[in-house]
């Protein structure tokens, strides 16, 4: 292929993915007050977000799980600075649930409480600041949703420490997951093969990646 024509295309395919992106957000006619609130926020935040935060495509897929599913019972574990957390929230704002939501980082626990605060939706987010190491352990649960997000190493760890706090049918999805042991190495993916590998071998638990080229991984415990 001509090297003219092959530019053409990259140009346009970037273009198309600035113009399609924005119709995640997009105003709709049947949005309530908060809707609107919550889309004005993640529109003016959306070049913003540098703390490893999730993509739209993202957000988006755990916004899907949580209302898809009905799930009312949520826990993050990694806030940063809360993009993951208001879209995990934005559906637990219709589905009459709460999240509670785990940083280490003072600066980052801060931010992100800001920006609950900002998209309207702080009243459906317990944010805490700690190690999560700890409070997972001491979170009683019980959970339907949980979304992993933290140091990748320690994976195993939290899934050990909530599978026995989330209900049948719950969902474990975690972040950063490449489904093919090794494709990640050991470093900044350090101990994720483990962890997919980990989830595939419980018997109880449905495992899958969510959707071709997400790194987000799936597990669902059955209900059975
Ligand atoms: C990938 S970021 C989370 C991004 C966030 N879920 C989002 O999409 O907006 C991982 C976060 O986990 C935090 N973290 C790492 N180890 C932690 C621990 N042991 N306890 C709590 N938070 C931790 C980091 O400080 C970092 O902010």
């Amino acid at each position: 292929m001509k090297r003219s024509l092959m530019i053409r295309i990259g140009l346009g395919s970037i273009t198309f993915l600035f113009l399609a992106l924005p119709c995640l957000v997009r105003a709709g006619q049947n949005d309530t007050p908060l809707d609107a609130k919550v889309k004005a926020f993640l529109e003016k935040a959306r070049f913003g977000w540098g703390d490893m935060n999730v993509p739209e495509s993202d957000g988006k897929r755990l916004y899907d799980l949580v209302l898809k599913n009905n799930y009312k019972k949520a826990l993050e574990i990694g806030t940063s600075t809360g993009h993951s957390g208001i879209w995990i929230a934005w559906a637990l704002s219709k589905t009459g649930g709460k999240l509670i939501t785990i940083e280490i980082d003072e600066r980052r626990h801060r931010e992100a409480a800001a920006n609950f605060k900002e998209a309207g939706l702080g009243d459906y987010i317990d944010a805490r600041l700690g190690d999560a190491h700890q409070v997972v352990l001491d979170l009683k649960g019980p959970f339907d949703f949980v979304f992993s997000d933290a140091d990748k190493e320690w994976y195993t760890n939290y899934a050990k420490a909530v599978i026995p706090k989330l209900e049948p049918g719950g969902c474990l999805a975690s972040h950063n997951i490449s489904g093919r042991r090794g494709s990640f190495g050991r470093g900044y993916g350090g101990g994720n093969g483990d962890y997919y590998e980990y989830m595939m071998s419980l018997p109880e638990f449905e495992t899958s990646m969510a959707a071709p080229g997400s790194s987000l991984a799936v597990s669902f415990k059955k209900k059975g």
